[in-house]
């Protein structure tokens, strides 16, 4: 992976910090289902660079996941589905931290002590939860209190630059307002992380041209087979301009996707055809396949050879999840301290 945008300097620290973190990077993907293109250009690909560079912490945000998973089976395997996908894409799994959110404990501690801090009209204003209420969706508490254990599983690890999605925006406002509001409570304890957005992907659009997400029904999956990547490329909605006619490339769904996957030259040449005219979407949407195919390819090899060995995957969750809560406990501490909890 080849490093994006490069990191903003970090906040000062407080006083309090014996060895202030210069950067760590962490986030977090929910198991809620295969990972998308939109998680891969959004989140994995900016992540997995900054991991050569830095320090990292990723995990599978499982805690999150049961706002809206009822099946173990499922939670367990989109889990795995995760592991392998971090493996694939070539995390140093030695170097860095990979774990699952549930085999730190520890943050479910932090975010309650985080909730009697934080006013319900920041929850309310939060847009995951009003955009679910306003569609007549079930809310219970998990959904709305999600913003405080997110705010937990960032400042728990000292986190120093979150890199996601543009849809995470307010979420690490929230986390920012947060810490700020602790330390301005208890002195400097906690580090005041900052969200790492690459403008070029912030949000991918999905089929229909709405974000890709799968609350829209709207996604290509990552590792799905090469079969049916194609089929969901050849499902991307386009206009009904006839072939001859000159076409728009800047407001054309597949070229929104194509552009992530080539060169500045060919999507130049193919933008020249658009204008032209005499170009069907049939052939941009093949063109597209082949590039999304060609960067995709190596890591679905790798991807299928690991996914399988549950106890390998298993493995490589326990040794992160033992590294991260060495971390976490001490943070934890440093916030008890504070409170009068020890
Ligand atoms: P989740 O699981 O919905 O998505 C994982 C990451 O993928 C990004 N993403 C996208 N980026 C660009 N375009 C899209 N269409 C698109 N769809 C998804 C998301 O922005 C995200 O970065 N709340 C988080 C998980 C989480 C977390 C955390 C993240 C829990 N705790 C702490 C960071 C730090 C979530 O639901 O992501």
């Amino acid at each position: 992976m080849t490093p994006g945008k490069p990191l903003q300097s970090p906040e000062t620290p407080g006083k309090h910090f014996e060895t202030p973190p210069v950067s760590r990077i962490l986030s977090g993907i929910k198991p809620t289902g295969t990972p998308h293109l939109g998680n891969y250009l959004g989140f994995l690909k900016p992540a997995l660079g900054l991991s050569q560079t830095h320090e990292a912490l990723y995990f599978v945000a499982d805690f999150h996941a049961l706002t809206t998973v009822r099946d173990p089976q499922v939670l367990r395997h989109h889990t795995l589905d995760l592991a392998a996908v971090f493996y694939a894409l070539g995390l140093d799994f030695d170097r860095h931290m990979f774990f699952r959110q549930s085999d730190v404990p520890e943050v479910t501690e932090l975010a309650w002590i985080l909730s009697c801090i934080t006013p319900l009209g920041l929850l309310e204003r939060a847009h995951a939860y009003k955009d679910k209420k306003a569609r007549g969706e079930e809310v219970n508490h998990g959904l709305f209190a999600y913003p405080v254990l997110m705010a937990a599983d960032i400042l728990i690890y000292d986190s120093t630059h979150v890199p996601v999605g543009k849809d995470q925006k307010q979420h690490l406002e929230i986390t920012r307002d947060l810490a700020n509001r602790f330390n301005h409570l208890y002195g400097d304890t906690l580090v005041v992380p900052q969200d790492h957005i690459e403008d070029e992907v912030a949000t991918i659009p999905g089929l229909d041209g709405r974000k890709m997400s799968k609350s829209y029904n709207n996604c290509i999956g990552l590792f799905s087979t090469e079969k049916e990547l194609r089929k969901s490329v050849m499902k991307i909605v386009t206009d009904s301009t006839p072939v001859e006619e000159p076409k728009n490339p800047d407001t054309c769904n597949v070229f929104a996707l194509y552009r992530h996957f080539s060169t500045k030259q060919d999507q130049a040449a193919w933008a020249d055809r658009y204008r032209h005219g005499g170009m069907g979407y049939g052939e941009i949407k093949q063109a597209a396949f082949e590039a999304v195919n060609r960067e995709i390819a190596p890591f679905r090899e790798r991807y299928f050879s690991i996914r399988e060995d549950t106890p390998r995957l298993n493995g490589i969750l326990e040794q992160g999840g033992a590294k991260a809560r060495q971390v976490a406990v001490k943070v934890l501490n440093r916030v008890k301290q504070k409170v009068g909890l020890h």
